[in-house]
Parts: C-alpha cells; structure tokens; sequence
C-alpha cells in the first residue's frame, strides 16, 4: 500500500469531498492564500504532449502545463484534460521534465504521475508534485493560474512577502 504524509491524506479526503458535492467533476479546492492571477496560455496554444513553460506564482518558480489528451484530476477544459504543476522536484529541486505522460525527475529518477495531482510513484521523492490551480474562460479559451496545491521544493511558503 502507497504512502501517504498527513498533508497529502487531508488534501485527498478534501478532494474527495469536492467530488461527491460536484457530482464527480475534478475540481481542486480554491486556494486561501491571496495567490495572484495569471494567464498563462491559451486552448488554441496547447497541442497533446507538448509541455507550455511559465513561471508561477512568480518568476523564481518555474512550472510546466500541458495537455494530456486523457481526463485529469484537477484538469481543465472541455476534456479536463489540461493540467499543470511546478517543475521542481520535491526531493531535491531539481527540474523536472514531461516526457511519455509522466513527469520525469533525471537527478535520482522520481517520476510523478499528472494525472492524479502529481502523485510520486517512483524514486526518492516522497511528496506530490505542487499542482497550479488553473481556471479555464471558455468565451476566450484563456487559461489562468490562481493558486498552488503543495508547497514548491525549496520554500517555507509559496508566496514570498514583497519587499
Ligand atoms: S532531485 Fe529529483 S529525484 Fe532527487
């Protein structure tokens, strides 16, 4: 049986709420912190398999979105297919790549899977990958980030106080 830390459990049983009360849709709970909001691409930008590269949610974090072509958890768009994540591995911050519909960390080979919240199924790192929480306007096919489920690898928090 896969391990799962305390924060992961209370992020999972959140969802899993959400679920039942959306009648199964995926959706991710509205992050509480003020994150900003930022377009990042949009529908008619994305083809299958070809990661878009964006910094959220602000320029020292580098993240990755990309169309799936299969439904997602947290996934957006007519299919919800439409995911993205930060890019930082969380067992050492090193980039990750998307390759073969997976995440794929080259330092020690953790690989996390983008369809179900950026689970960790192979390697050193024993966290999820922080998932961006994108909205999708379906008048435009503009595609926003508004917040980040998980911390990003390297951070007491995701926002960094302005100075
Ligand atoms: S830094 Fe990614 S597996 Fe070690």
């Amino acid at each position: 049986m896969m391990k799962m830390s305390r924060r992961r459990f209370l992020q999972a049983s959140a969802t899993t709420a959400l679920l039942a009360s959306t009648g199964g849709a995926h959706a991710l709970v509205a992050p509480s912190l003020p994150y900003p909001r930022k377009r990042v691409a949009n529908i008619r930008d994305l083809k299958e398999d070809q990661p878009i590269l964006f910094s959220y949610p602000d320029d020292a974090s580098p993240a990755i979105l990309v169309k799936l072509g299969r439904e997602a958890f947290g996934g957006i768009g007519p299919q919800r297919d439409i995911v993205a994540f930060s890019s930082l591995c969380t067992h050492q911050g090193c980039p990750v790549s998307y390759e073969k519909k997976r995440f794929i960390c080259k330092c020690h080979y953790s690989m996390f899977d983008p369809a179900k919240n950026g689970q960790t199924y192979q390697g050193h790192a024993s966290e999820w990958l922080p998932q961006i929480i994108l909205r999708y306007e379906p008048r435009t096919g503009d595609i926003y980030a508004e917040g980040v489920e998980g911390l990003i690898w390297g951070r007491a928090s995701n926002l960094i106080a302005k100075k």
